[in-house]
């Protein structure tokens, strides 16, 4: 052993910390997974291992994402907010010319230059116009799964084509299975082939429990005691999602891999509720500015958390994640983002490092859309349309079957509103009349954000995309752009 090699022996005696081995990471995204979905906040809901997972782990109390899918997934990646790169306006359309702009360097990029295998199963949705925005392109050593945001879940068929890729082939042959069974048997299959000596990263982002409502009976059939037929079926889709987890914890298990693993586990956006999930009691849903369409249901559970069967107050937002898991990984950030390395916070259970975030700012002339909305210690504003639906709804689990009734708020009926997080989670009270300083202050910080706002990437729809499924034997894919 040369001289360095004793120094580094010494400190590594003194500073044990600094041998601490890379952890396995397992982040799973549940798509459109309510606040109120899960059995540990439920007991209606059979989620037995998610429990277990959250109740050995970390529940996060406010864990921050965007109001949709891609821009949530976009913040996961990049560590940057949506309307940095073009990701603020609503979610990737199958014939859209999109991706994530190809100077981002991404969660899985670093990953792998940390020395991790990065595999990736399930939804991608942040473009696939071009090979080069697809996931086996973007950093993943593997991908299994769809490049579109919602399909058939056994079919595999999103409108008139195919989508399904084991890496850059069409995975014609899972055709009539369930894609939360597909998915878990990749998951554990790379499980028992890893070679336990290197770290894994596997980025799960289930298609579960995004609509279609669509389950193999043995799961609804579980919720005899729920009449409303959406609910039930949607109930049982996440505990379909509930076993895969299990599935997938056993395999970790089996080879000895569990307790050497972190787990993470978000939903990408409140629940919707037109599909029967529900966020009760908070208020609002999927596509808002609402608590209930942006903080969602999160924990983390596993190796060098310290403070296990807690809950974390502190706030969290999507962005935060990739610099977070970096830090684990110990690998290296990247300048420049807007993410926060949370990881010490987390697991010593200190106060956040955050203390403000945006939760999405989009251009306020697109009728409809445009919106703004920030939140600063305890303060929220939100400018424009907060977005469908705006009300408190319990689980639909009697025979009502139409569950939207509330005053529903047209674009532009109040420029400004404002609410008290802390004393008033629900959002009841606005109260941008007393606190007219306080809207100045926060309409301030908005607007120097938005002068880092890039115009949003939402072209209309490239007709190429069903030339080039065609051409693919009736599967979407790359090559149009
Ligand atoms: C979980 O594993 C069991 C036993 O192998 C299997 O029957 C079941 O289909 C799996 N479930 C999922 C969702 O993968
Ligand atoms: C249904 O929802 C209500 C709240 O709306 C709740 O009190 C009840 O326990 C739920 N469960 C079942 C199985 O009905
Ligand atoms: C979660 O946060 C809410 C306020 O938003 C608070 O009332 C509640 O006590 C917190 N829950 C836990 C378990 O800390």
């Amino acid at each position: 052993m040369d001289r360095k090699g004793i120094l580094l022996l010494i400190i590594c005696c003194l500073f044990p910390c600094m041998t601490t081995k890379q952890p396995h990471i397992l982040f799973i995204v549940a798509d459109d997974l309510g606040w109120n979905d899960v059995g540990f906040r439920n007991p209606d809901m059979i989620t037995p291992n998610i429990n277990k997972l959250a109740h050995e782990g970390v529940i996060f109390n406010s864990s921050y994402v965007l109001p949709v899918c891609s821009p949530s997934r976009s913040a996961f990646m990049s560590g940057l907010y949506p309307f940095k790169t073009g990701f603020q306006h609503y979610v990737v359309g199958n014939s859209q010319n999109t991706c994530l702009p190809h100077d981002l360097t991404l969660l899985p990029q670093q990953m792998k230059k940390a020395g991790y295998s990065t595999h990736a199963i399930g939804k991608w949705h942040l473009g696939y116009c071009n090979w080069n925005c697809t996931p086996t392109y973007k950093g993943f050593d593997t991908f299994f799964g769809y490049y579109n945001g919602a399909e058939d879940y056994f079919q595999h068929t999103m409108g008139p084509f195919y989508d399904l890729r084991d890496n850059e082939k069409i995975a014609w042959d899972q055709k009539g299975k369930y894609s939360a069974q597909f998915f878990a048997d990749r998951a554990s299959d790379i499980i028992k082939q890893h070679d336990t000596q290197k770290p894994l990263f596997m980025y799960l982002p289930f298609q579960n429990v995004h609509a279609p409502i669509q389950v193999p009976p043995k799961y609804s059939d579980l919720y005899p005691h729920v009449v409303n037929y959406g609910r039930k079926h949607f109930s049982g889709m996440v505990t379909a999602l509930d076993e895969a987890i299990g599935n997938i914890t056993k395999s970790l298990q089996d080879r000895k891999m569990l307790e050497d693993t972190l787990i993470l586990f978000t939903a990408d956006n409140g629940g919707e509720l037109v599909a029967y999930a529900n966020n009760w009691p908070l208020r609002g849903g999927k596509h808002t500015l609402w608590e209930g369409g942006t903080r969602v249901t999160a924990f983390m559970r596993g190796y060098g958390i310290q403070n296990a069967g807690t809950h974390y107050n502190g706030m969290i937002h999507a962005v935060d994640w990739m610099p977070t898991l970096i830090g684990i990984a110990g690998g290296q950030q990247v300048p420049g983002i807007d993410g926060i390395n949370q990881w010490d916070s987390i697991r010593m259970n200190q106060p956040s490092k955050r203390t403000e975030f945006i939760y999405n700012l989009d251009d306020f002339f697109i009728p409809s859309q445009g919106h703004a909305a920030i939140r600063d210690g305890d303060w929220k504003l939100i400018l424009g349309y907060p977005g469908l639906y705006d009300g408190w709804y319990k689980p639909m689990n009697d025979t009502r079957d139409t569950p939207l009734y509330d005053f529903i708020y047209t674009p532009g009926d109040k420029p400004a509103r404002l609410f008290n997080i802390k004393d008033d989670p629900l959002e009841r009270n606005e109260i941008s009349a007393l606190h007219p300083d306080i809207v100045d202050r926060l309409i301030g910080k908005i607007n120097v954000y938005r002068k880092s706002m890039v115009p949003a990437n939402f072209p209309t729809p490239d007709p190429m995309a069903h030339t080039v499924a065609k051409r693919n034997g009736g599967a979407w894919s790359p090559g149009w752009c």
